[in-house]
């Protein structure tokens, strides 16, 4: 059974309330409201809806805790030293478009430190949760990320730039090196279930840039917590800065970072 701290038990519910939500949006998607953001970058009422919800539960059971929160922005909370960072729909591009692949983001930072995480698919009913220091869970089972000792045998997951953003150069030619020397490559669309995926073996390594707190927020504690690596793309500690990262089990993780090393030049 995994553990699970107050906190965290106030995180699963409310990911539970508002994916039951999510499900109803899902199934109804020829009446749902979208705008543009920028070019490439939908927001529908179910992002706004779901992200409602989450912080409607989460301020009522943790009344002072702020949020970093990808509609809403930040919110200060009188509790300075905890903060949710939520992704109420990661993989909206999927959601619109009928796959089944998007997850509830919601991590907890304590001082600083990302000590708590959870991404649920409601689809699939897969609730990945971690805690620091307890482990790393999908429903009752204990995660561990993979074994594969060898790129060459290894799956790969990553993000591809989209019309609008920047890096289209860069990315290429970590794809090229990436894929010379992996078994392959996915990209599912939610950057949140590639860690998730990662933390449960399901991918041996992930690596995407641009990517904004919320996204990975609570992925990283779930690929720690399975006993994974994650850095930025430069082996540092500033993913939530640079918006880069790279996940893998302890094998994979240095290979990984020296191989776009080398592809970057
Ligand atoms: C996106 C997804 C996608 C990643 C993008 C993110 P959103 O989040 O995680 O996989 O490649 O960079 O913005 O917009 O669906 O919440
Ligand atoms: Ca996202
Ligand atoms: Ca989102």
């Amino acid at each position: 059974m995994p553990y699970l701290s107050p906190a965290l038990n106030v995180m699963v519910a409310a990911a539970r309330k508002a994916g039951r939500g999510l499900i109803r949006d899902f199934g109804e998607l020829e009446n749902l409201q979208v705008s543009r953001k920028g070019p490439s970058d939908f927001v529908s009422a179910a992002d706004q809806r779901t992200e409602r919800i989450l912080i409607e539960e989460l301020s009522k059971a943790r009344p002072g805790y702020g949020f970093l929160a990808e509609e809403g922005g930040t919110v200060e909370g009188k509790d300075k030293t905890h903060r949710f960072i939520i992704d109420p729909l990661d993989g909206t591009t999927n959601f619109l478009h009928g796959l089944p692949q998007f997850a509830i983001s919601i991590a907890l930072e304590r001082e600083g430190t990302l000590v708590s995480g959870v991404v649920f698919n409601p689809v699939t009913d897969e609730m990945f949760v971690a805690e620091r220091g307890h482990g790393a869970f999908l429903n009752n089972t204990r995660l561990r990320v993979a074994a594969r000792k060898n790129l060459g045998d290894a799956l790969i997951a990553t993000g591809t730039p989209f019309h609008g953003t920047s890096g289209h150069e860069q990315f290429l030619v970590e794809l090229k090196a990436v894929m010379n020397a992996s078994a392959g490559i996915r990209r599912i669309g939610a950057a949140a279930l590639d860690l998730a995926w990662t933390a449960a073996g399901r991918f041996d390594a992930y690596w995407e840039r641009d990517l904004s707190p919320w996204d990975i927020a609570a992925g990283i504690v779930l690929v720690r917590e399975a006993g994974g690596v994650v850095t930025d793309i430069d082996g540092g500690q500033h993913m939530l800065e640079s918006g880069n990262l790279l996940a893998a089990n302890d094998a994979l993780h240095r290979p990984m970072l020296e191989l776009l090393g080398k592809a970057r030049g």
